[in-house]
């Protein structure tokens, strides 16, 4: 199983619905707060679920959702096909959108499944899609020295404010013995420290990134906000 496989499977990354209801919720709150412009045109890569997608789509002029796995396609397809301003793609779309087309790009929780070579390609179409003056957002980006027992606990500290303590407990004991953390163990995660990953960041064209508050609820991992020269 590799990770996209993964993804496009049946998985417990969350530990409940209140769980994956409330992550979406703080990812949306925290994408909304970046918005340029209500005309915005946004891509949200890498967008999973997606679950509060609307409000997102509320607060800008057109959202793209980007997801490689197809039956996450197909679900945001049935939950927000009806929505006039929002447009599910995969990334060979993505490739084909025009050049400096988007205000925004956001990608939340993904540089980690990218392999550094895939996450250069990604860097210079995003680069090509975003107009001058757009903005690059890499969010929940891992560095090297945060343990998955840092992850453990910040995730008990997101369900205990959540309301959702016992069921956290029960899914680590899940996770212990899922398909995750053998993938995590076989393949790893991609991680990189502040340094590296600006010098990406730049190498790709863009300003040197700025280090907003990180997106959800773990703040042991990095966002960075960068633009496209004018
Ligand atoms: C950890 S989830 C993050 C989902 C969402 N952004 C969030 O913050 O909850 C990573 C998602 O990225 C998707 N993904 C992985 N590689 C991708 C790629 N190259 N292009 C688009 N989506 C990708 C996976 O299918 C998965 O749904």
């Amino acid at each position: 199983m590799s990770w996209r496989d993964f993804w496009n499977g049946e998985h417990s990354i969350y530990v409940s619905p209140r769980h994956k209801l409330l992550h979406y919720r703080a990812i949306a709150s925290d994408l909304i707060d970046h918005i340029p412009a209500p005309d915005a045109a946004v891509l949200d890569h890498g967008c999973g679920e997606a679950l509060d997608a609307a409000r997102v789509a509320a607060a800008c002029g057109r959202l793209q959702l980007c997801e490689a796995a197809p039956n996450v396609r197909e679900k945001l397809r049935a939950q927000f096909g009806r929505i006039g301003n929002i447009a599910v793609v995969s990334p060979e779309e993505v490739e084909a959108l025009p050049e400096a087309s988007l205000d925004l790009v956001v990608a939340n929780s993904l540089v980690q499944y990218l392999s550094p070579d895939e996450l250069k390609a990604l860097l210079r179409t995003w680069h090509g899609k975003l107009k001058p003056g757009g903005a690059l957002i890499a969010a929940d980006v891992i560095p090297p020295d945060v343990s998955p027992l840092t992850d453990a606990s910040q995730l008990l500290v997101f369900a205990w404010r959540g309301g959702f303590l016992t069921a956290a407990l029960a899914g680590l004991v899940r996770t212990a013995f899922s398909d995750y953390r053998k993938l995590r163990a076989q393949y790893g995660l991609s991680t990189y420290t502040p340094e590296e990953m600006s010098a990406l960041i730049r190498e790709a064209g863009f300003a040197e990134p700025q280090r907003p508050k990180n997106f959800g609820h773990n703040p042991h991992r990095m966002t960075f906000k960068a633009f496209k020269p004018t």
